[in-house]
């Protein structure tokens, strides 16, 4: 009998609701399983998706089934399979399955960790799990939440990035930026190589994407620490106020990592604020042998790195860290008379919207839970270990082809190469290799020259999946020009 009340709809009953879970974690378990056989790249043509949708939505409710149905039948052959362990373009977006569940069981307790009061655990998991990782990773201890610094999980790593400049603007400004609007007179510095959430920052923040100097990079494409040293110096001779350095541990072209240490001493003497972005390559810190990419983070205001990219936690996950929270409450934090609350009147709680942009919030934490307790820290380590060594084998047969080289030196797991042949059109070559849907890869440009570029990061990746890449790669290069 339907008790329902006049206006309520119908929701699904709780056996509904556990039958329609049941089937759509079959239906997962058996996506992962049949991804590698799927073409990586879809082949549609743009409006191909909506073509297939109906014009208008349905006026009353359909089957959870058909719903499903319509996922394999509409939208799968629309996707660009990230999980395919083909997949190499771009940096990856791995996931796993203690991922999955935690994200699961985070949207089925549907609460908002705005406060510490609107959800305690949903704070203190995240305050918790990020001193972890902080631990794991090696970072500075001035990053944990003891202190005066402290972690956060923001969507991005550009969420991150902005909220750092924001931090900065408020400490460069005296504390007066939040009342009294930008100060003229602020300029920020990064490298060529910096992602270009740094540029996107600035004009959100009002600074202006002209105040952004790029400076130039050395051979390794690594920041030219002279070069960032001199353009400061001009600035401050002209009267303008350096306050912010973007130093990046792993480019997006190329995963170059930028001398961090000695850019801190830069920042440092111009008394400007050092954020450090390692959003793909942060998570190698995981293994001893790749602890160097922390060098110099002892001079860092604020750091970030994804493990929505390469540690098996799907997206959003950027787990950002200041080494004192003060900057970033004050430019972040108001508080209306609807928000106040006893625990906050405290000071002994932590207010995560303080800390971000939005005033809502996902329970991110959880999915990070679920991955370091399934896995531990020593499977983790040998998950990113296992994929630098494809990238090391791939780069060896690379190097001992003749028709094929190194652009520039691998670099973790990330591999940037070209045809040696005088002009060869590798442009040809990766659309003919994507076309074809047994991988995906992606590109860059290095000193005006196309190269193909290879990440090994996929959660199921195995040599297999890389030696049969490479093979095609050759055989596809022989067969054109
Ligand atoms: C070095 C670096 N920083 C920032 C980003 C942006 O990451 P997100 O998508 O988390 O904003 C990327 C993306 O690849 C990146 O490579």
């Amino acid at each position: 009998m339907d008790e329902r009340q006049p206006g309520s709809p119908r929701h699904l009953s709780a056996d509904e609701f556990r039958r329609a879970g049941y089937a759509v974690i079959d239906w997962l378990a058996d996506y992962h399983e049949r991804v590698a056989d799927l073409p990586v790249m879809p082949r549609v043509a743009p409006g191909d998706v909506r073509a297939a949708l109906p014009p208008a939505p349905p006026v009353t409710g359909e089957s959870f089934a058909a719903i499903l149905a319509d996922v394999e039948r509409l939208i799968v052959p629309g996707l660009m399979h990230w999980q395919s362990p083909n997949f190499f373009g771009y940096f990856p977006a791995n996931t796993s399955p203690p991922s999955i569940l935690g994200d699961l069981v985070s949207a089925g307790l549907g609460v908002q960790g705005m406060l510490w009061q609107t959800s305690p655990s949903c704070t203190e998991l995240e305050t918790h799990v990020l001193d972890w990782l902080a631990d794991m990773l090696g970072l500075p201890a001035r990053f944990k939440s003891h202190g005066r610094g402290g972690g956060v999980i923001q969507d991005s790593a550009s969420s991150a990035t902005l909220c750092a400049l924001l931090a900065a603007r408020e400490r460069a400004s005296g504390y007066h930026a939040r009342e009294q609007g930008n100060p003229g007179d602020l300029v920020a510095y990064c490298s060529s190589e910096t992602h270009s959430s740094l540029e996107k920052a600035m004009s959100i923040a009002g600074l202006g994407r002209a105040r952004l100097r790029k400076v130039a990079t050395d051979a390794r494409r690594a920041m030219d620490v002279d070069a960032l040293e001199e353009a400061m110096r001009a600035d401050a001779a002209r009267g303008l106020r350096p306050f912010f350095v973007c130093a990046t541990v792993g480019t997006t072209s190329t995963l170059a990592v930028d001398p961090v240490g000695a850019i801190g001493r830069v920042a440092a003497a111009h008394g400007a604020w050092l954020h450090v972005d390692a959003a793909m390559a942060g998570s190698a810190a995981l293994c001893p042998e790749f602890r160097y990419l922390n060098d110099g983070l002892e001079r860092a205001d604020s750091y970030c790195f994804n493990p929505h990219k390469w540690l098996l936690t799907n997206f959003d996950c950027d787990c950002f860290y200041v080494a004192d929270r003060e900057p970033l409450l004050a430019a972040l934090t108001v508080l209306p008379e609807y928000l106040r609350n006893a625990a906050s009147e405290t000071g002994e709680a932590i207010d995560y919207r303080d800390w971000q942009i939005p005033l809502g919030r996902r329970f991110r934490a959880l999915k990070l839970w679920f991955v370091i307790r399934s896995y531990g820290v020593r499977a983790l380590q040998d998950f990113v270990r296992h994929h630098v060594a494809l990238a090391s084998e791939l780069e060896s047969w690379i190097a001992a082809d003749d028709r094929f080289e190194l652009v520039v030196p691998r670099s973790l797991n990330l591999v940037c190469f070209a045809r040696r042949a005088a002009g060869a059109d590798d442009r040809a070559l990766l659309d003919r290799l994507n076309a074809d849907g047994h991988l995906f890869m992606s590109h860059t440009v290095i000193d005006g020259r196309f190269c193909l570029r290879l990440c090994v990061g996929q959660t199921h990746t195995t040599r297999e999946h890389v030696e049969a890449a490479w093979q095609r790669i050759r055989a596809a290069g022989a067969s054109l020009p």
